[in-house]
C-alpha cells in the first residue's frame, strides 16, 4: 500500500471515537496498518478501515492498567512484527477546583490521562528502540499551556503531558525515539457534543466554545488535528522531537 505511512505499524489508543477515530481512519488511508484501540467499540474503526481496504484489528484497553497496555503492545508486534508509531489519544476531561474535585476523581483523571502516557511509552519504547526508530505521539491540550476556570485536575493532568513528553524525548532521541504532543482547543467530537447536550442551551455553548477559539471563531474538525498526528507519525517529522505543537485556530493567540 502506498502513502505517506506506506509500511508503517500505528496503535492508537481512544480510537473508537474522536480524533483518535479521525486519526485511526486516516493513517490507515495514508498505508499503516493500524491497531485501534479502546475501553469498548474500537471494531468498529477496524471495520471501516477493513472496509476500505486497509489492515487493521481491535484491541480492548483500558490504558490506565499496566498488564492491558503491554498486552496490547505485544499483541501488535506478535501480529504486526514492529511497532512505529503509537498515538495516545485516550482521555477524558473533569471539571472542578481542587476544593470540589474528590480525591477519587484526581485521582482518576491523573490515571486516565497522565499515567497511560507513561505506561505506553514505558511499553512501547523497547520495542522501538529494538529496530532503532520510532514516534510516540501524546494527546495533550491548549489546557496543557493556559490554565481554565474549574478544570484545575484536568489542566493538571495535560500540562504534566508536556514535559512527560520533553524528558522522554530527551531520553530517547539518541535511540531513534521520536516523541511528541499535541495541544488542540476545543474540537467537535462526540465528548464536545455530549457534554453541549447537559447544558441548558446547547446551542449557544458550542456558539461560545467556538468563539475562544479566538482567530477562526470556529470549532476544529477531528480530522484536522488528525492531520497533525500524521505528520508527526510520518518521517516528515524526522528532525521533530520534544514539541508540544499547538492547533488551536487561535485561543491562545489573544
Ligand atoms: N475535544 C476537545 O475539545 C479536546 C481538546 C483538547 C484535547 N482533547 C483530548 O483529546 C483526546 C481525545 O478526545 P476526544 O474529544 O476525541 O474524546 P472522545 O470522548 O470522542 O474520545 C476519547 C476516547 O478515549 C477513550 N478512553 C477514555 N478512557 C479510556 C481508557 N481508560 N482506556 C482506553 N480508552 C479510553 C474513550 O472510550 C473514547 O473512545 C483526549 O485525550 C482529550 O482530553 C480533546
Amino acid at each position: 500500500m502506498s502513502g505517506r505511512l506506506a509500511g508503517k505499524v500505528a496503535v492508537i489508543t481512544g480510537a473508537a471515537s474522536g480524533m483518535g477515530r479521525a486519526s485511526a481512519l486516516l493513517f490507515a488511508k495514508e498505508g499503516a496498518k493500524v491497531v485501534a484501540a479502546d475501553l469498548a467499540n474500537a471494531g468498529k474503526t477496524t471495520d471501516e478501515i477493513q472496509k476500505g481496504g486497509g489492515q487493521s484489528f481491535a484491541v480492548k484497553v483500558d490504558v490506565t492498567r499496566a498488564q492491558e497496555v503491554k498486552a496490547m503492545v505485544d499483541s501488535t508486534v506478535e501480529r504486526y512484527g514492529r511497532l512505529d508509531v503509537l498515538f495516545c489519544c485516550a482521555g477524558r476531561v473533569s471539571f472542578g477546583n481542587v476544593v470540589t474535585v474528590s480525591e477519587e476523581e484526581w485521582d482518576n483523571v491523573m490515571d486516565t490521562n497522565l499515567k497511560s502516557m507513561f505506561l505506553c511509552a514505558k511499553y512501547a519504547i523497547p520495542k522501538m528502540v529494538e529496530r532503532g526508530v520510532g514516534s510516540l505521539i501524546n494527546m495533550s491540550s491548549v489546557s496543557g499551556l493556559v490554565a481554565g476556570v474549574d478544570e484545575a485536575a484536568y489542566d493538571a493532568s495535560k500540562a504534566g503531558i508536556i514535559l512527560l513528553t520533553k524528558a522522554t524525548a530527551l531520553d530517547f532521541g539518541p535511540k531513534g525515539v521520536r516523541v511528541n504532543c499535541i495541544c488542540p482547543s476545543s474540537t467537535d467530537t462526540p465528548y464536545l457534543r455530549n457534554y453541549a447536550k447537559l447544558t441548558p442551551d446547547p446551542k449557544k455553548f458550542l456558539d461560545e466554545t467556538a468563539n475562544q477559539n479566538a482567530a477562526l471563531k470556529r470549532l476544529i474538525q477531528p480530522e484536522e488535528v488528525a492531520q497533525m498526528a500524521l505528520y508527526l507519525a510520518s518521517d516528515e517529522s524526522s528532525a521533530v522531537t520534544g514539541t508540544a505543537m499547538v492547533i488551536d485556530a487561535g485561543y491562545t493567540a489573544l
